[in-house]
């Protein structure tokens, strides 16, 4: 097999990370770097996509759906719902939560994804389309492939899709980012971590750990029996619910995806024979092929791959309502399929739900979480609702599979191909069209001056508020960063992280800000009170100025221009004159209508090191170390990048509560190393406070107190790669490089959103 008991090459042995495995994890910042990507670290999807025949393509998909092969026969001589769940499961992972998961990058390719339960079989739809990815190479990435190829197959079967979005860049490891639980079995029933090992199925739903979204190490999203596998429909809902939720879909979208989903295909539970291990684990001769059936012919009418054996429609490879019309019109009795699974069948109805193979008929059936549909008041009204609209039930399903497909594609700017559809959905946290000619360089430099001269702000609070404003940004799903100003709007003008009162400060010298609707300015009293007030701004200023040659500023571009300018500052406060911050013209202003709170909120950062924030009471487990890793990840960092931010926004005094913990120098507010050399000062002793949060450094020998400083801080000290980092800050030559790195990773950062100018 692929797992040798002894070896002592290639990595093998036991890891720093077996030795000690608390270890601060730095290896999810090094991920997906030019040299692990065979396509090399120039190549542009983008520009590869546009040599694609789109329509070829889909064609090539469409005669694919009935070309059914003698080593994986199509049920019912159609790959489609195999295609429709491929795509489902790629998307499905994502979480709103942290923005991890999703289909964006074709992990459903890489561990451990490709060998979870849930993904059974799923392989065999990736080894069928890629005879496709071979003939068309690097115009289709497998992230849009897999996707496309359900997408094409809802199309071919009449469902009326809302179109489709290309542009999901390939990835070629595993996204060790993600948190996908700490069980280390899958499906561990009754031992879900992630409860606490709670089965107390109505109770427990809302506890999940977060960010998590399924309820299981190793699915999707629900077990399709029940809770841990009870078959009681209503505790199912629960969390279905759940896990829904927090894939950022409503009940209404719930049921729809659902509803619609298994209007198509079957499920696979012939016996309940043992199958061959998981991809991950197969042998070599599998050739990364998994869940080897012994069981008759191993495929078609003998597969097993959940273990249920359910025909929901009776047009299972065409676009119909039969799902509803089965679900409501018939009476369900429990009972287990032929592998030994629970699930639900309708003996009072005729036996004509077809077998895909041998031309017989059987009962109506359902899983026990298609019945939650029915069972539970809010789901079943909703579902009831669409079994005589179908159109209602055709839009619905439409708006949240593209939704589905699309969620973690972030700005418009990256869609990709002819079928984008026109239309525009909150979700997508659209932006206004420019309408406006941009500002010129003479004008960046006279606005800049007048932001430095503006009352209340301070090299400080300019920077921790560009800050605020960019990083926001998650690499996951491409969601935040600066452009949009939505630092201005809720819920971000709320947030501790953001210190509404310095936030108001900075952001009402610079700008009258859009006044918000009532019922938003309801949510923050506090914060409104004279925020939206002072209308002698620079922002009002600039674009009232007669004869402007119809040109407009941004709030956007002035955040991150004043970001820049108090750098520049206080760089040359540092005798370094010269520095100049690339600067990106051409943010725009969200407005607050195009502003979903509830789905902003999960942004809000449980954890900010760069400024030395904690969320005290919200969800997360990490030490504060780690979580200044995760944001770094979030925001595509390397560990050097981290580092030297780190270390400036410290020298610049850049904390979020304008607080001194690792404000290492005596001159704050110059871009010097000294948080570095005074970090790795020997002459400083440091001690934690009770909590472990806190640490104070005390000279050596006088004891006299010299620094405080958090987790966020001394980790640079403490682990050794950091500390390796640091020092390249701390000796001969390190400020000069300093200066440059920080502007590098400054720039990065308040670009990260900008796909509206990059490739
Ligand atoms: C198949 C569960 C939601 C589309 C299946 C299978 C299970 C399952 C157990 C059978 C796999 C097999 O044995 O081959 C669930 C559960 C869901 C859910 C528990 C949520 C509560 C969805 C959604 C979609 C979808 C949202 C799409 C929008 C499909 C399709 C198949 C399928 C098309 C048939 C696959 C084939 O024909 O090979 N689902 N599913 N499911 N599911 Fe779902």
């Amino acid at each position: 097999g692929k797992c040798p008991t002894l070896s002592d090459a290639a990595g093998a042995g036991t890891r720093s990370h077996d030795w000690w495995p608390c270890q601060l994890r730095l290896d999810v910042l090094r991920q997906f770097s030019p040299e692990q990507n065979p396509l090399g670290g120039s190549f542009d999807y983008t520009t590869a996509f546009a040599t694609l025949d789109y329509h070829a393509l889909k064609r090539d998909i469409k005669a694919l759906l009935t070309q059914s092969q003698p080593w994986w026969p199509a049920d019912f001589g159609n790959y489609g719902g195999l295609f429709i769940r491929a795509a489902w499961h790629s998307a499905g992972t994502y979480r709103a939560v942290d923005g991890r998961g999703g289909g964006g990058m074709g992990q459903q390719r890489f561990a451990p994804l490709n060998s979870w339960p849930d993904n059974a079989n799923l392989d065999k739809a990736r080894r069928l389309l890629w005879p496709i990815k071979q003939k068309y190479g690097k115009s289709i990435s497998w992230a849009d492939l897999i996707l496309l190829a359900g997408n094409t197959a809802l199309e071919e079967m009449g469902f009326p899709v809302l179109g489709f979005g290309a542009g999901r860049p390939d990835t070629w490891q595993s996204d060790e980012s993600v948190f996908w639980g700490a069980e280390t079995t899958f499906v561990p029933e009754g031992n879900d971590i992630r409860y606490n090992g709670s089965t107390d199925f109505a109770a427990r739903a809302s506890h999940l750990e977060e960010p998590l979204a399924a309820t299981h190490m190793g699915l999707i999203y629900v077990n399709p029996q029940g809770p841990n596998g009870n078959g009681d429909p209503i505790t199912s809902a629960l969390d279905i619910r759940e896990a829904f939720g927090r894939m950022g879909m409503n009940d209404s979208e719930t049921v729809a995806l659902i509803a619609g989903g298994h209007a198509f295909g079957k499920t696979h539970g012939a016996s309940s024979t043992a199958l061959g291990p998981p991809p991950e684990a197969g042998s070599l001769e599998q050739q990364d092929l998994g869940w080897a059936n012994s069981f008759g012919t191993g495929n078609a009418d003998d597969t097993i791959t959940s273990g249920l054996e359910v025909i929901w429609s009776k047009t299972p490879t065409a676009w119909s309502n039969d799902y509803l019309n089965s679900l409501f019109g018939n009476t369900w009795t429990l009972t287990k399929s032929p592998a030994g699974a629970l699930q639900f069948e309708a003996f009072n109805s005729t036996v004509d739900y077809p077998d895909p193979f041998n031309k017989t008929f059987r009962h109506a059936t359902m899983l026990v979480s298609d019945l939650a549909l029915r069972e539970d008041p809010i789901y079943g009204a909703i579902a009831q609702s669409w079994v005589h609209n179908f159109p209602a039930l055709t839009n619905a399903f439409a708006a949240a599979w593209f939704k589905l497909l699309h969620r973690d594609m972030g700005p418009i700017s990256r869609y990709l191909g002819p079928d984008v559809p026109k239309q525009r959905f909150i979700w997508q946290d659209p932006l206004p069209t420019v309408t406006y000619s941009p500002i010129t360089a003479a004008d960046e430099t006279a606005l800049k001056a007048q932001i430095l001269n503006a009352p209340g702000v301070t090299v400080s609070n300019l920077v921790s508020v560009a800050w605020g404003s960019a990083s926001t940004f998650r690499g996951g799903d491409k969601r935040g960063g600066a452009n949009g100003a939505r630092i201005a709007l809720q819920p971000q003008a709320s947030w501790a992280v953001n210190n509404p009162k310095q936030l108001q400060i900075v952001l009402s010298a610079v700008c009258l800000a859009p006044f918000p609707s009532p019922s938003v300015r309801r949510l923050s009293a506090t914060v409104e009170t004279n925020r939206w007030i002072q209308l002698n701004t620079i922002k009002t200023n600039f674009n009232k100025k007669p004869n402007n040659g119809g040109k407009q500023v941004s709030l956007a571009d002035l955040i991150v221009l004043g970001g820049n300018v108090a750098i520049e500052k206080a760089a040359a406060a540092a005798g370094y004159n010269n520095v100049s911050v690339p600067f990106t013209v051409g943010r725009v202003d969200a407005t607050q209508d195009n502003t979903d709170i509830a789905s902003f909120e999960n942004l809000n950062p449980q954890g900010d090191g760069f400024r030395n924030f904690r969320n005290s009471s919200g969800w997360s487990l990490a030490r504060t170390e780690e979580l200044l890793v995760d944001k770094a990840q979030q925001l595509t960092l390397t560990a050097p990048e981290m580092t030297v931010l780190v270390g400036g926004m410290r020298a610049i005094n850049a904390n979020f509560d304008g607080s001194s913990n690792g404000i290492l120098t005596h001159s704050p507010g110059k871009l010097t190393n000294d948080f570095f050399t005074n970090l790795l000062d020997i002459s400083t002793v440091w001690t934690p406070d009770s909590t472990g949060e806190l640490f104070t450094g005390k000279d050596r020998q006088s004891h006299a107190t010299r620094w405080t400083a958090t987790r966020a801080d001394l980790v640079f000290g403490s682990h050794a790669e950091l500390r390796a980092i640091a020092e390249v800050y701390a000796e001969a030559g390190g400020q000069d490089q300093m200066v440059a790195d920080f502007v590098a990773a400054w720039a990065k950062v308040m670009d990260l959103d900008r796909f509206d100018v990059k490739k």
